[in-house]
């Protein structure tokens, strides 16, 4: 295992436990209003992303929950441009990585549940960047088999997905509007397509 590329420790039990829990700044930023806002980023400000911001989205991952409580993943970051270039190549949507001021790639290990279990992971990572203002966008692999080498993946292990995070070039305030106004702009079918409720079951 090579050094943690953020540049802070990576020890049992988290990212800092040496100094005990790591304390965190609460904002107020609602949590609906943090997933109706959210959009894709996929152009970003020429603006590093500080360590401890990128430590606090690795937290989220890693905290979040998984089935059975597996935690089938691995999180590496992409930290160099050297290594986010080289490995854009290998997605579908190489700008988003060249632009983006880093990029974590999520592996995964297993069964059919690790992908939701990534999926998981790589929203509670989403959403804790875009606290504080840093953007994102999920970036499938089309070259596995490329990716694989470049990153030098275990046997059985699989990218999930890549989360390219950066400032973003155009910032928007979620604050702006209400979780209604967002999600009256968000281009998602209505609720009638995909919310049925359930009363009696299906007759035999
Ligand atoms: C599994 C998955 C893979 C994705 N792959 C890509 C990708 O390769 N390139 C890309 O630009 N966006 C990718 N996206 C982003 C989707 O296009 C995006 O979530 C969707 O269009 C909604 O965007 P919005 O929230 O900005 O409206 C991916 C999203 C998911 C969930």
């Amino acid at each position: 295992m090579g050094p943690p590329a953020h540049g802070l420790a990576a020890e049992p039990g988290g990212l800092s436990a040496s100094r005990g829990p790591r304390r965190y700044l609460v904002s107020g930023l609602d949590t609906l209003l943090a997933i109706a806002s959210k959009r894709e980023v996929r152009s970003y400000e020429d603006r590093a992303i500080g360590d401890d911001l990128v430590a606090r989205i690795l937290e989220a991952g890693r905290v979040t929950g998984s089935s059975m409580n597996s935690q089938p993943w691995r999180f590496v970051v992409l930290a160099s441009p050297e290594v986010r270039t080289a490995v854009a190549e290998t997605l579908y949507a190489p700008a988003n990585l060249t632009g983006a001021a880093t990029a974590i790639a999520i592996l995964v290990s297993g069964g059919r549940t690790a992908d939701f279990d990534a999926g998981r992971a790589a929203q509670s990572m989403m959403l804790a960047a875009s606290n504080d203002g840093v953007g994102s966008c999920p970036n499938g692999v089309a070259d596995r088999e490329r990716f694989a080498a470049l990153v030098g993946l275990s046997e059985g292990e699989r990218a999930a997905i890549i989360l390219s995070f950066g400032y973003p070039a155009r910032p928007r305030r979620a604050e702006d509007r209400t979780p209604g106004e967002w999600m009256a702009r968000a281009r998602r079918k209505p609720a009638n397509e995909v919310v049925t409720c359930l009363e009696t079951t299906a007759p035999p």
